[in-house]
């Protein structure tokens, strides 16, 4: 533990945000821990639910956790009347001396599974929800040493854990932060302890993933600018991934006119991240692409003053590349990723470029820009012109691109435009897992039309009527794409959660970070990538 302290100081000090440096940090998960703090030692156990009023239906572990505790803990329970319900919790003390607190949690109908309206694996998103809730519970109490039930699904109960303990608190004072919790499986029961521990570590991973995505979409972006961006990228990821941190000058010598345009208003200088990931050999890499506005202020076209603090979150789909390489690679697939992510501010200034101004992008089609803040589009469209470089089987972009997919489908799922059934499938599948659900979007020519519609240029960056916003953005990217398996998740829906997943806390959500990993975890079982 002592080393990992120090490694962690050592990595603040690297940082040089000297202002902040002492509160700063950049790990993801749980909290710094003292080696002289005292550790209590509580319970998380879980239930199904259960009309019965004089049986408890335990799961395999909380089972024998009630034999070890003489009964106590179903006796107890039965002294309540009303069977515990799906999300529900009971907290008993004194029931065990080895735990302090013992929380029950019900985790739903025994048996659920795949619910096909929901597109989502229920039982796994309850168990989720019911050891998020019950972590936090104990966290109020004072616990700050919590062994785990792994609920029949060890990785989903891990994922609801550290998912649920994250917080970004790093720029308040110690005293208003979250205390630090440890969180274990609670392994002793099992038969095969050693795979219970990997499908632990795995969820860890997937939640540690996602947790560094919603860190980097939190940060203001007055410390997490382009150059920071970066910069984080490289201490997070340059153990096991290639990062090229390239510049404006190379982007210019790229003729990535489109990116450079956005970026021209501010004077925050642009960056291009390309990252490698080799988990296997092959010369046909899946590609991410990542939208890394790190602030969108609209440019020219401003956008209100209300809300617009939200905009720091506009490098979500950057951050969701950054969060999937992380697991990726701490899970070593076997697979090979490349990720593209064009960084910048949009910003109004006496250089931002200005509405009818045309800009040619990599490719060499031009663009008129009528409204600079549909900017997310141009930097994508270089920086997917510049992935079809190398030869990749797939490419999927995610960006927090249009109001118009928050107005289609709010926070219930991330908007998916693509080319190919399989693509959708595979993708549907693992959001299935994730329970981090996705939607598929039409990229009909009816939407291209909108765009190819065009005064000056070859291509108009806005569709002309606000309808099908989400749709003609999508249909703009299509004009920069040739590969035949492209995805692009537009993912502004779901850029922030406010209360509607309950194993995320308020606040910039990461989302669909885990679907993103899963879908590679698919991809990885096929020989091409
Ligand atoms: N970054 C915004 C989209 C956005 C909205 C993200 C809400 C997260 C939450 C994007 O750059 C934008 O401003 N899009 C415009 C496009 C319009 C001008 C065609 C929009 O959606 O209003
Ligand atoms: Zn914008
Ligand atoms: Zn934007």
């Amino acid at each position: 533990m002592a080393a990992s302290i120090v490694k962690r100081v050592s990595r603040v000090k690297k940082l040089n945000v000297s202002h902040i440096s002492a509160r700063y940090k950049l790990l993801t998960g749980s909290r710094h821990f003292s080696t002289s703090k005292q550790w209590n030692n509580a319970l998380v156990l879980g239930v199904y639910e259960n009309e019965s009023t004089d049986s408890i239906d335990f799961t395999g572990t909380a089972r024998k956790f009630d034999e070890k505790a003489d009964g106590k803990i179903s006796q107890l329970l039965l002294t309540v009347k009303k069977p515990l319900k799906c999300g529900k919790t009971r907290t008993l003390h004194a029931v065990d001396p080895e735990f302090s607190s013992v929380l029950v949690t019900c985790i739903g109908k025994r048996g659920e599974g795949y619910d096909e309206l929901e597109t989502v694996d229920k039982g796994r998103e309850s168990i989720r929800a019911a050891v998020a809730k019950a972590v936090l519970q104990l966290r109020e109490l004072g616990e700050n040493e919590i062994e785990v039930d792994s609920c029949g699904d060890t990785e989903a109960s891990a994922e609801g854990c550290h998912l649920a303990l994250f917080s970004y608190d790093d720029l308040k004072a110690e005293k208003s932060r979250k205390p630090a919790v440890r969180i274990s499986c609670a392994t002793r029961y099992s038969q095969d302890k050693n795979s219970m521990e990997k499908e632990w570590r795995k969820g860890a991973i997937l939640a540690e993933g996602q947790n560094l995505s919603r860190r980097l979409m939190e940060m203001p972006a007055n410390l997490l600018t382009p150059t920071k961006f970066a910069e984080i990228i490289k201490e997070q990821l340059a153990d096991k991934c290639e990062v090229l941190v390239r510049d404006k000058d190379w982007a210019e010598s790229m003729k990535m006119g489109s990116f450079l345009s956005v970026a021209r208003g501010s004077v925050e200088p642009p960056v291009f991240l390309e990252i490698e990931y080799k988990g296997r050999q092959s010369d046909s890499p899946l590609a991410l692409v990542g939208k890394g506005v790190t602030f969108d202020t609209g440019g020219i076209s401003i956008k209100p003053s209300q809300g617009m603090d939200a905009m720091r979150g506009d490098m979500g789909g950057a951050a969701c590349v950054a969060g999937s390489l992380l697991s990726v690679s701490k899970l070593q697939l076997p697979v090979h990723v490349k990720a593209f992510i064009p960084l910048c501010e949009n910003m109004p200034s006496g250089s931002a470029t200005k509405p009818g101004d045309v800009v040619t992008a990599m490719n060499g089609k031009t663009i008129q820009v009528d409204n600079t803040d549909a900017e997310g589009r141009l930097i994508l469209a270089d920086a997917l012109c510049y992935s079809e470089q190398f030869n990749p089987s797939l490419i999927l972009d995610m960006a927090t691109l249009t109001g118009a997919i928050d107005v289609a489908l709010g926070a219930g799922a991330a908007g998916v435009f693509t080319n190919s059934e399989n693509m959708w499938n595979k993708l549907q599948k693992a959001s299935v897992r994730s329970g981090d659900r996705v939607w598929r979007m039409p990229l009909f020519n009816h939407y291209t039309k909108k765009i190819t519609e065009c005064q000056l240029a070859d291509l108009n960056n806005i569709g002309g009527s606000r309808s099908g916003g989400a749709c003609t953005a999508a249909a703009f990217l299509k004009e920069f794409v040739n590969n035949k398996n492209w995805l692009h998740l537009d993912i502004a829906g779901v850029m922030s959660n406010s209360g509607d997943v309950a194993y995320l806390g308020k606040g910039m959500s990461g989302r669909p970070t885990r679907t993103v990993i899963e879908f590679i975890n698919l991809m990885s079982k096929e020989t091409k990538n």
